[in-house]
């Protein structure tokens, strides 16, 4: 890829700057604020794709649990004794008392609060009291907690509520692929955010299939990533998931910034030989990278490409998590916005920064100031009140005026840009699903 023309596609991407294959569905208001869709996502869409659960370096040794409470459902996920991890609901067999009742921990067996039912780590039956006393016999051995699929990819645990769920693998696909040169199961989790927004859950996943938003609603961005879309590579691909990749140099907008010429300076760089030029100091940063980087440590630059040295990544799986690969310190951002229980207006959206080692380095630069390399425990915050990070607080700050708008009679449909077709994209999937066709 040279700095004058855009990514290459990758092969099995259709070009997502382009709605040429798209069926033009209308993206109208009341998907985003009624109950009855709420429940249609529920049925036909939440219920039967991946969901993450937790992150495997939560689960380091066997009894070792998270749970994961997803609307009015909730889902153990157990290292067992064998190292493997198996998802289960959560929830009693003897009479429906919700079975762990805190967000994760270490258990020998699991033990229900009511009647004292105790549960192995396999999900198997093991006490029940009073044994002589069911006319069918001692349930113990014979009766389990209903499991749910379950597999791992990038260091996360996932589960899926449908028992006849495509392989994890399969779903994902092209992901893992797109990423192989990370290694972000052996990543450190060293920010991990969940804030409450006023807004319908879509909006997350609408905001991240795009870049048009960058010059209004990130005017800084463009001191180091190139913020116009014909820098921009669109891909759409048919298992629902799409990417794009923007160009990591300064916009061509004047912006008064010291970042990009620090980031040169860093890499033995003259900033003045490229002034004016910064397409240049792109590939130059690369060869800097590919040279110096191993040598100061940063040796998980030696798996990247060229591009991956400085280009930035996004890709979101459908329906509602948002990886995007960076070359800061090789960190890789996850997104993840999930609906409220009951109120199509609410969600919760979910920050984890990622970060691989750096030899001689114990600390990594994030929106939260200096973080040591480990392993994050969660900051429950809510947006208005809380501060959540400057990228994240300026997409949230215009998703709640968007819900507001969305309820307006004045709106009926979208109407796109060539280079927001993944908008649409996004939503003709979901259709699938509502629809019957996926
Ligand atoms: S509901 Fe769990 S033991 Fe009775
Ligand atoms: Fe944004």
């Amino acid at each position: 890829m040279n700095a004058m023309s855009k990514p290459s596609l990758e092969p099995d991407a259709l070009d997502g700057g382009t709605s040429a294959r798209l069926r033009g569905d209308p993206i109208a208001g009341d998907r985003y604020w009624s109950r009855d869709f709420m429940e249609r996502e529920w049925d036909r869409m939440w219920t039967r794709i991946w969901h993450i659960g937790g992150r495997l370096a939560e689960l380091p040794q066997p009894g070792d649990y998270v749970v994961h409470n997803f609307r009015h459902e909730s889902v153990l996920l157990v290292r067992q004794q064998d190292g493997g991890v198996r998802a289960f609901y959560n929830v009693c067999q003897h009479r429906g008392n919700k079975l762990v009742w805190n967000d994760g921990g270490s258990v020998g067996a699991f033990t229900c609060a009511y009647h004292g039912w105790r549960y192995q780590l396999t999900g198997t039956l093991c006490y029940a009291r009073d044994p002589e006393n069911f006319a069918e016999g001692d349930p113990s051995g014979k009766i389990a907690l209903k499991e749910l699929p379950c597999d791992t990819w990038g260091g996360f645990v996932w589960y899926s509520m449908d028992p006849r769920a495509a392989p994890l693998a399969a779903y994902l696909d092209p992901i893992p692929r797109l990423l192989k040169n990370r290694d972000v199961d052996k990543m450190t989790r060293v920010i991990w955010r969940r804030i409450k927004v006023d807004t319908n859950w879509k909006f997350a996943s609408d905001n991240f299939n795009e870049s048009y938003h960058l010059p209004d609603v990130h005017p800084s961005m463009g001191i180091y990533v190139v913020e116009h879309y014909t820098g921009h590579q669109f891909e759409i691909y048919p298992s629902g998931h799409n990417r794009v990749v923007e160009l990591g140099h300064p916009s061509a907008r004047p912006i008064v910034s010291d970042l990009w010429v620090n980031t040169l300076k860093a890499w033995d760089l003259d900033p003045a030989a490229f002034e004016g030029r910064p397409a240049e100091s792109r590939l130059a940063l690369q060869r800097a990278r590919r040279t110096l980087g191993p040598s100061r440590g940063h040796h998980y630059m030696t798996k990247l490409e060229d591009h991956e040295l400085t280009d930035y990544f996004h890709h979101t799986l459908f329906p509602n998590v948002t990886i995007t690969a960076t070359p800061n310190d090789g960190a890789v951002h996850i997104f993840r916005t999930e609906p409220d229980a009951n109120d199509p207006e609410k969600c919760t959206f979910e920050y984890m920064m990622l970060a691989p080692a750096i030899e001689g380095v114990d600390s990594v630069a994030t929106v939260a100031g200096m973080r040591p390399l480990r392993e994050a425990i969660p900051e429950e915050l809510t947006f208005g009140v809380d501060t959540v990070g400057d990228f994240v607080d300026e997409d949230l700050s215009v998703a709640v005026h968007q819900q507001k708008g969305l309820h307006s009679r004045g709106y009926t449909d979208a109407h796109l840009t060539e280079q927001e077709s993944r908008v649409r994209r996004f939503h003709e999937v979901l259709n699938d699903y509502l629809d019957g066709r996926r």
